[in-house]
């Protein structure tokens, strides 16, 4: 690699880093999207102009098709749906993987790393490794995607002996590509792509629609991973740098969000969890406790004589999409001087950072909007907590009941509050599907309903 291509990749390199580090935070996010496109810019400027690239026309002609696809699907895309977007680009990159393993397997010289039947055993180490892994990132991704998407079943599909043949198949792979860096043979390394993509299928089939937004951070890393051991094929340092980056962080945020969860990743793993169908009967769930049920207008007359309010947005209002209501709610309250934030849970929602994109796509002020540690003390001195479309997050069993499936899950305080105000359609259980005991309590309110509409009324009540 000559001077001017390391040093064009370094500052990629560079960029990747910092958009990383932008995208921490939804004020530095825009930048940091920024910075990867240009890093990504330079790669690929780099890459075509470099002497190993034979004829730009081909590579030029696939980015401008996929560069128009992709365009085209990112600005149609629904807010809602961006989980099964990445799992559907996912599945793209382990494809990738799969085939440039291919590739290098039959075009050997053109990569520099042997002949036909005479390849470096550590090329063909990376390319094993490449191709199992894309492959399983390649079936899993579209398993995944076609949950999300609700093109087939967000049930877990479990039968007897699932682990002991995902184990067997494990094992089998690691089989064959040891038999594969013996043999160089063609019927191994597709026997191998093979046990891959059945793998990938198996390993996803057991996990509830729900706990996706995990599966597909676990997929983005091992695309990551996949990428990175085509950088080692390819000799390319930048891909094996942004490989590694893609791979890490993907491991890094499915940690998060199973600490944010309180359960292990091996629990999510082997599926079982949850439930994806929320809406226990009201009545069933109440039993004989007495329960307080308020109106809109109970509610804004409550609100509007508060002198603070935490909004603790949940996964109801993403279905409902009631963010824009929210705010404007919120915007009457502040023109009252009655002080407004907005409480946000690691885990809301069903995917990292799931409130804050909702939040900011209404134009919430970002220094309104309070993470769990930082807002959690905070409950004691509030007058009004609006819970809205949120449940499993406030549940107070996750402090008390060691017996419950979210026990020593974080949650946020909102009983401390002098009132609990509860947006939902009924009193049934959320993701996890546990009994919330705060319904019932002395000083709740539930407002059933559609939470877009219960907030549209409580503004037209307000005003
Ligand atoms: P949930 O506990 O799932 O509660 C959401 C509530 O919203 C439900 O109880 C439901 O009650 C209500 N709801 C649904 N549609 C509604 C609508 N149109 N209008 C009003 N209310 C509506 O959500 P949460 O409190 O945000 O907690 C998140 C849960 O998801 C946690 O258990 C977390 O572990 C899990 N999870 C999170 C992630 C990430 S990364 N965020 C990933 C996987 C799992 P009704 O049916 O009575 O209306």
């Amino acid at each position: 690699m000559d001077t001017f291509t390391s040093l064009s990749y370094l500052v990629s390199a560079v960029c990747f880093i910092m958009a990383l580090r932008g995208l921490s935070s939804p004020e530095t996010a825009r930048q940091g999207v920024v910075f990867g496109m240009a890093g990504m810019a330079l790669a690929i400027v780099t890459t075509l102009m470099s002497d190993t690239v034979e004829g730009i026309m081909l590579p030029l002609f696939g980015i401008a098709i996929g560069g128009v696809i992709g365009a085209t699907i990112a600005k149609k895309i629904d807010m809602r749906d961006l989980p099964q977007l990445m799992a559907g680009f996912h599945s793209l990159v382990g494809l990738a993987a799969v085939f440039v393993a291919m590739a290098a397997f039959f075009n050997p010289e053109a990569y520099g790393i042997g002949t036909v039947g005479n390849i470096k055993v550590g090329s063909l180490i990376e390319m094993g490794l490449g191709a199992a892994i894309g492959a399983i990132t390649f079936t899993g991704s579209i398993i995944a995607f076609g949950k999300l998407q609700g093109m087939i079943s967000g049930k877990p599909v479990v039968f007897n002996g699932q682990h002991k043949l995902n184990a067997a198949l494990g094992a089998a792979m690691l089989l064959l590509i040891f038999i594969f860096c013996g043999t160089q043979s063609t019927f191994v390394l597709l026997l191998l792509i093979a046990v891959a993509l059945a793998l990938g299928i198996l390993l996803i089939i057991p996990i509830g629609g729900a706990d996706m937004p995990v599966i597909v951070s676990m997929l983005n890393s091992y695309s990551g991973w996949a990428a990175a051991g085509i950088g080692f094929t390819l000799e390319n340092t930048l891909l094996i740098i942004t490989g590694a980056l893609v791979g890490a962080s993907g491991a890094i945020l499915s940690y998060i969000m199973c600490k944010g969860m309180n359960r292990s990743f091996m629990n999510v793993i082997l599926g079982g969890f949850g439930s994806d169908e929320a809406g226990a009967n009201p009545a069933d769930a109440a039993g004989d406790r007495p329960v307080k049920i308020g109106s809109a207008d109970d509610a804004g007359f409550i609100m509007k004589n508060a002198s603070s309010v935490i909004i603790i947005p949940g996964y109801g209002m993403a279905v409902a999409q009631a963010q824009h209501a929210v705010r404007e709610m919120a915007d009457i309250l502040k023109a009252e001087g009655i002080t407004v934030r907005y409480a946000i849970h690691p885990v809301a929602g069903r995917m990292p950072g799931h409130m804050n994109v909702l939040l900011a796509e209404a134009n919430v002020p970002y220094d309104e909007v309070l993470e769990l540690e930082d807002i959690n003390r905070d409950f004691s001195q509030t007058d009004v907590a609006f819970v809205i479309g949120a449940n499993d997050i406030t549940n107070p069993a996750a402090k008390t009941d060691p017996q419950s499936p979210i026990f020593g899950m974080p949650v946020l305080d909102v009983e401390k509050a002098k009132t609990v105000l509860f947006v939902k359609r009924s009193l049934g259980t959320g993701y996890a599907g546990v009994d919330n005991p705060l319904f019932f309590n002395e000083n709740t309110m539930m407002l059933l309903g559609d939470a877009k509409q219960m907030a549209e009324n409580i503004i037209k009540a307000m005003e």
